[in-house]
């Protein structure tokens, strides 16, 4: 039996979730929309929110799953990478708490946690897997042997996936963030409409900064002959980014299964929730003869019910740390 507790706060989600024997019987996300209006996590307020948020949180999950706090068993959280600030205040929570009821703590990785979230439903990816792991921060293509045996076969050298959606989108004064918003005007767009170049970068690595000056170069010279040019053009505009960055994300994933001849195909992080590469995926089950592992909306983006799994695979390998344990902002696995 084992009853596991999960904090997740390593950018602007506080997030916290119950494991009951590797099920997930909550999971409390306490979105800061403070940063609508910046065009990006402004740390410090992050962190300031995340203080606020986090004993509600713990409140709630622990009501949702019908647990007395006496009954866990276990403290997972988020040691890393994220923002420092952000990090440490579900660090010191965790510490504290597992200080107080003497229970074991449990580091867990956010980029592995959010692959290990295939562990969370069934259909479960079998090992050895590929994994495109496409968030605000991270775009990274990982060769999964075992729950904690990854490697990282490809990445971005500059900005991340989502970062391309996010900085497009406050090209075309959308608020932050704004890859779910891309996503939503793309539905009535015409992908083909506009094309931008595609990034030439060797093996299996990514490169999105030239793509994002690139777009910012194309609305700047269509605002020259019309000022309205956005405003009139904004679904094929998203419809045409989204198809392209989806594209240039397929393109090295179709490689890396080439390479290390792989047909177990997962996707992760917050923009695997993006429709676009969603349909992409399932388009390649038939083309490419893949199985396609999706992720569940609610465990794309930054939630603490990957955390809890992760934990739990943790859990049943013993793999625990002490209090001395501190925040990584970077962390490799
Ligand atoms: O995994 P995540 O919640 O946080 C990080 O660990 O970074 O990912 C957040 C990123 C943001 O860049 C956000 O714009 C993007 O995921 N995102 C999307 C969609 N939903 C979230 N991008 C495109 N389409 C979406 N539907
Ligand atoms: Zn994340």
């Amino acid at each position: 039996m084992s009853i596991l507790l999960a904090i997740e706060s390593s950018c602007d989600e506080t997030s916290v979730a119950i494991c009951n024997n590797g099920k997930i019987t909550a999971n409390v996300i306490a979105n800061q929309t403070i940063h609508e209006n910046y065009g990006g996590v402004i740390p410090e307020l992050a962190s300031r929110v995340h203080q606020q948020n986090i004993v509600p949180a713990i409140q709630q999950a622990l009501t949702i799953a019908k647990v007395n706090k006496k009954d866990v068993n276990a403290v997972a959280f988020t040691q890393g990478p994220g923002l420092l600030g952000a990090l440490l205040v579900g660090v010191s929570f965790a510490k504290s708490f597992a200080l107080a009821l003497d229970l074991p703590l449990i580091a867990v990785n956010h980029m592995q946690a959010h692959i290990l979230a295939h562990f969370i439903d069934d259909p479960k990816p079998e090992f050895p897997f590929l994994c495109l792991t496409v968030s605000g921060g991270h775009t990274q293509i990982v060769l999964v042997k075992d729950y904690f045996d990854m490697e990282i076969v490809g990445e971005t050298l500059d900005d991340a996936a989502g970062e391309a959606f996010d900085k497009t989108a406050k090209l075309l004064s959308l608020p932050y963030p704004g890859g779910p918003l891309i996503d939503k005007h793309a539905r009535n767009g015409n992908p083909l409409a506009f094309k931008f170049p595609v990034p030439q970068i060797k093996d299996l690595n990514y490169s999105f900064s030239g793509f994002k000056t690139a777009i910012l170069y194309f609305i700047r010279d269509n605002q020259k002959q019309n000022p309205l040019f956005v405003e009139e053009n904004l679904s094929d505009i998203c419809a045409s980014v989204q198809h392209s960055i989806v594209n240039i994300l397929l393109n090295k994933l179709k490689k890396a299964a080439k390479q290390y001849n792989c047909n177990e195909i997962a996707i992760a992080g917050g923009v695997s929730a993006n429709s676009g590469l969603r349909k992409a995926l399932i388009d390649a089950k038939e083309s490419m003869g893949w199985n396609v592992y999706i992720p569940a909306f609610e465990y794309c983006t930054d939630n603490a019910a990957m955390i809890a799994i992760a934990g739990y695979h943790k859990f049943l390998a013993g793999d625990f740390v002490g209090q001395e344990t501190s925040p990584m902002a970077r962390m490799n696995f």
